[in-house]
């Protein structure tokens, strides 16, 4: 090859770039004749963008509206079209995981202080596959905010545009609310928690900020408990509960949240319920169910089926 050549990995590229950019065009061109959408009014939005752009909210601001797909085709593949045999909707991970969080006892509690802020909850459910089978053995890796929406156990470094949103508490011990459980013979897991607080998503009065209210999009995220699950011969899911009654699940920045990523909680505050439990105050009660796809699940071809269809 020559110095003038294209390497052939940019000529790949270029070759991508002009199909996705095609499509980019002309989804873009059929919105604008959707909407009317004038040359004075395309304008705007450019001075827009750069202004997002000059205030370093441009890379937040990507991210939070129009990141989630990518990150799904990214790292959640093996949970597209979860409608076709009932597994789990996946979510990202997001920014805030630390690996290396401690077992806890199943049924168990998340390391918290003994007085810990916030409503008390106690999440139970299975872990399944979608043949209906319960996975004994399967690993919930769990982390969650207080009660005051902060996280703990990211470093300055870690926390990167997230310490300027107030979502981390630099004093709290590296584990606080994190936690892994192993479901039991039948599949079962069962923790106490506390309900977690809702997290900023945009420093108030910023550029981001202001494009999210013009948008009707909160600028902080719904309350959610993030999990990684995990079982041998399963894909790994990544997932978040979300809470029914909160009214950010409809206007959080990626849009609204899955229906099934929402779960009801039931208030116990009979004193007689809570004190069979050992505690001192009401609490509430939350199930979740999470269903893993098989490994191979697509591959596997019938056989009969390929060679009838061939006979057509
Ligand atoms: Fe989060």
């Amino acid at each position: 090859m020559t110095t003038t050549e294209t390497p052939r990995t940019d000529i790949e590229f270029n070759k991508r770039l002009r199909v996705v950019f095609d499509d980019l065009q002309k989804a873009f061109g059929d919105v604008a004749l959707r909407h009317g959408i004038t040359f004075d009014e395309l304008g705007r939005a450019i001075t827009y963008l750069t202004k997002l752009v000059e205030s370093g909210d441009f890379l937040l601001a990507a991210i939070q509206l129009i990141g989630a797909r990518p990150m799904e085709v990214s790292h959640g593949r093996a949970y597209a079209d979860p409608e076709k045999d009932g597994a789990s909707t996946w979510m990202p991970t997001g920014p805030a995981y630390v690996p290396g969080a401690p077992e806890i006892e199943n049924p168990g509690v998340l390391p918290m202080a003994p007085n810990e802020p916030g409503e008390t909850l106690i999440v139970s459910g299975v872990v399944r596959s979608t043949s209906g089978k319960p996975l004994p053995g399967a690993v919930i890796d769990l982390w969650q905010t207080t009660a005051d929406g902060r996280y703990a156990g990211l470093t300055p470094e870690q926390a990167g545009p997230l310490e300027d949103l107030d979502v981390v508490d630099f004093d709290l011990p590296k584990y606080h609310l994190r936690g892994k459980i192993v479901t039991d013979a039948e599949g079962r897991y069962e923790y106490r928690t506390v309900v977690p607080g809702v997290e900023p998503a945009a420093v108030p009065g910023s550029p981001l900020d202001d494009l999210l209210n013009m948008l009707g999009r909160a600028n902080s995220r719904a309350r959610h408990i993030h999990a990684y699950i995990s079982h041998e011969d399963h894909h790994m899911l990544t997932h978040q509960i979300h809470f029914e009654g909160d009214p950010l699940v409809d206007t959080v920045s990626e849009g609204a949240i899955a229906r099934d990523l929402i779960h009801k909680t039931e208030l116990h505050d009979d004193p007689a319920e809570w004190e069979a439990r050992g505690l001192t105050a009401p609490y509430r009660t939350l199930t979740c169910d999470y269903v893993l796809r098989p490994i191979g699940f697509d591959e596997v071809k019938d056989p009969y089926l390929l060679e009838g269809f061939w006979k057509q």
